[in-house]
C-alpha cells in the first residue's frame, strides 16, 4: 500500500509531461536527389499558432475538429513558398510565422507542398500549383464548415506560391480577405490570361512586391497596389556576375521575403510613391502622396492594409521605394531644391549629409547628372541611409565624375530640404558657394516662408 501511494507520486509528473509533450511535425527537408527524380505533389498544412510559435501541428483536410489548436474565430494566414530546385525547406519560413504571431492571435498555416516544387523541372512545379491551389481550396472549404469566414483568410505568396494564391482566391470568387505576393513568379506566367495567373480580382485586397523583374519575377502589375523595390530588378547588395554562384540567380528573388520582414519593424518603414516608372521616380517627379489623403503615402509591407479602402478607389497603383543594401532596408526621402546663380548651365551629382548627435546620414543623387541653371528651381529627391531627427548640420559636396577637371563651381542662391515623410519646417541655407568635390558643412536655418 504504501510503496503503491509512493509510485503514483512518482509517477504522476512523469505522465503529465507526457501529456504536455507534443508531436512538432516539420516542413518536408527534400534534397537535390529528390528534386533530380522529380517529386510528385503532395500537400502538407503545418499550423502555428501562439501557444507555440516553434511547434508546427500537421492538419488533417477532412476533420479540423480534430485539432484543438485551430480556433476558427481567429483570423488564419497561410505562407505559400515557391519553387525549390534543391528540395531543401525555404530557411526564412520559421522566421516568418513568429514575426505573423508576434503581431497578430492567428492560425498560421504554413503551406508545404515541397514534394511537387522539388523538381528539377520548372515546368512540373508550374503544373502542380493548379493541383496545390486545388487542395488548398477543399481545405478553405472546408474552414468555412467550421465557421471561419472567407473575409478573415490572409495568403502570402511568395514567387508560385502568389499565382497558387490567386487560383485559390478565383475559385473562392475573390472572396478572401487579402493576398500577399512576394516577387510572384513571370516564367511561364507573363503574358498569360488574368485567369491563368495572379490579378487583384482575386482577393478583397491585393498586394504585390516586385524584386527580380528581369528574371525569375513578374514584370507587369498584378494587385491593387504593386511595389517595385528599387525599381523591381536588381536589389543593392546582390551579386551581378555569375562568379558569385547560387546567390547570382535567387538574391533579388529572395529579397522579397527579407524586404517583407523588415516591415514587421515599426521604427523602420519604407513609403512607396506612385509613379509611372522607376525613372521618373528617381528623377523626383513622383513625390506628390496627395491622392491618399492625411495618412501620406503608404507604407511598403504587412501594414499597407490600412491604405487598403483608398487603394481600392483608385484601382491599380504602381509605386516605388528604394532601400538599403542590409536590415534595416528602410531609407528616408527629402526634396531637395536647389537654385543657383552661374550664368552657365551646370551638370553634376549632389551629396548630402545631414548630422546629428554623432549620427549622419548619407544621400548621393547620382542616377543621372542633375541639370543646374540660373534663377530656376532643380528638384531632386535625396533618399538617405537613415533618419535622422532634428539636424543639427548640413554637408553637401558637387561633383561632375570628371576628377581631373576640377574647377566647376556651383554658385548656390538656396538650397532647401524637405522630409517628404514628416511634418517639419524644411531646412534652408542661402548663399554659399560648392566648389566641385570640396565637401561644405553649414548649419541650416528654418526655410523663410516667402518664395523670394
Ligand atoms: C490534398 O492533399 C492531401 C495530401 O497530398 C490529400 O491527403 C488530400 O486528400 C488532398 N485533398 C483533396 C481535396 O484533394
Ligand atoms: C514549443 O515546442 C517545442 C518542441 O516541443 C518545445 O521545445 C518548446 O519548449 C515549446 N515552447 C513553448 C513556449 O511551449
Ligand atoms: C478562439 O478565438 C477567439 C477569438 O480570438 C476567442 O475569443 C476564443 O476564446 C477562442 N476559443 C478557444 C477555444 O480558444
Ligand atoms: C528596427 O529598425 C531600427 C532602425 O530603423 C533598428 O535599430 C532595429 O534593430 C530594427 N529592429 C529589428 C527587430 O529589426
Amino acid at each position: 500500500m504504501f510503496l503503491w501511494q509512493y509510485l503514483t507520486l512518482l509517477l504522476l509528473p512523469i505522465t503529465v509531461q507526457i501529456c504536455k509533450a507534443q508531436i512538432c511535425e516539420e516542413f518536408s527537408d527534400l534534397d537535390l536527389s529528390h528534386a533530380i527524380i522529380g517529386t510528385s505533389l503532395r500537400t502538407r498544412l503545418l499550423l502555428y499558432t501562439r501557444d507555440n510559435g516553434t511547434c508546427g501541428t500537421l492538419v488533417s483536410h477532412t476533420d479540423l475538429s480534430a485539432h484543438p489548436r485551430f480556433n476558427s474565430s481567429r483570423p488564419t494566414t497561410f505562407i505559400i513558398h515557391g519553387y525549390r530546385p534543391t528540395g531543401s525547406p525555404p530557411v526564412w519560413m520559421q522566421k516568418f510565422t513568429e514575426l505573423l504571431l508576434a503581431r497578430a492571435d492567428l492560425n498560421v498555416i504554413v503551406v508545404d507542398w515541397n514534394r511537387g516544387a522539388a523538381n528539377i523541372n520548372y515546368f512540373k512545379a508550374v503544373e502542380n500549383t493548379h493541383k496545390a491551389a486545388d487542395n488548398l481550396t477543399a481545405f478553405i472549404e472546408m474552414m468555412q464548415r467550421h465557421g471561419a469566414s472567407l473575409s478573415s483568410i490572409h495568403m502570402i505568396g511568395v514567387s508560385l506560391g502568389a499565382h497558387i494564391s490567386g487560383f485559390v482566391g478565383a475559385k473562392l470568387n475573390g472572396a478572401i480577405g487579402r493576398i500577399t505576393a512576394l516577387d510572384p513568379a513571370g516564367p511561364q506566367f507573363t503574358g498569360t490570361l488574368p485567369e491563368d495567373r495572379l490579378d487583384p480580382t482575386d482577393a478583397q485586397f491585393v498586394d504585390v512586391l516586385h524584386t527580380d523583374i528581369d528574371s525569375l519575377g513578374f514584370r507587369e502589375p498584378l494587385g491593387h497596389i504593386d511595389f517595385y523595390a528599387n525599381g523591381g530588378a536588381d536589389q543593392p547588395g546582390c551579386p551581378r556576375t555569375i562568379l558569385s554562384g547560387g546567390a547570382y540567380f535567387k538574391c533579388d528573388h529572395q529579397r522579397s521575403v527579407l524586404l517583407f520582414f523588415d516591415s514587421f519593424n515599426g521604427t523602420c518603414t519604407s513609403r512607396a510613391y506612385p509613379c509611372t516608372s522607376y525613372k521618373d521616380f528617381l528623377d523626383g517627379d513622383c513625390m506628390s502622396c496627395a491622392r491618399f489623403g492625411a495618412a501620406g503615402c503608404p507604407v511598403f509591407g504587412y501594414d499597407v492594409i490600412k491604405w487598403r479602402d483608398v487603394l481600392l478607389t483608385l484601382g491599380q497603383t504602381k509605386t516605388f521605394f528604394t532601400t538599403n543594401t542590409d536590415p534595416p532596408f528602410c531609407r528616408t526621402n527629402y526634396r531637395v531644391e536647389v537654385m543657383i546663380w552661374n550664368e552657365d548651365l551646370r551638370f553634376g551629382y549632389i551629396t548630402v549629409k545631414l548630422h546629428s548627435n554623432g549620427k549622419e546620414a548619407v544621400a548621393t543623387i547620382d542616377h543621372k547628372a542633375s541639370e543646374f541653371k540660373k534663377f530656376t528651381e532643380t528638384t531632386l529627391l535625396a533618399q538617405f541611409d537613415k533618419d535622422i531627427q532634428s539636424v543639427k548640420e548640413v554637408s553637401l559636396k558637387f561633383s561632375t565624375g570628371n576628377a581631373l577637371k576640377s574647377k566647376y563651381k556651383l554658385r548656390v542662391l538656396r538650397i532647401r530640404l524637405t522630409h517628404l515623410e514628416r511634418e517639419e519646417r524644411p531646412l534652408c541655407r542661402y548663399d554659399i558657394l560648392l566648389q566641385q568635390d570640396k565637401e561644405v558643412s553649414f548649419r541650416p536655418v528654418p526655410c523663410e516662408e516667402s518664395n523670394f
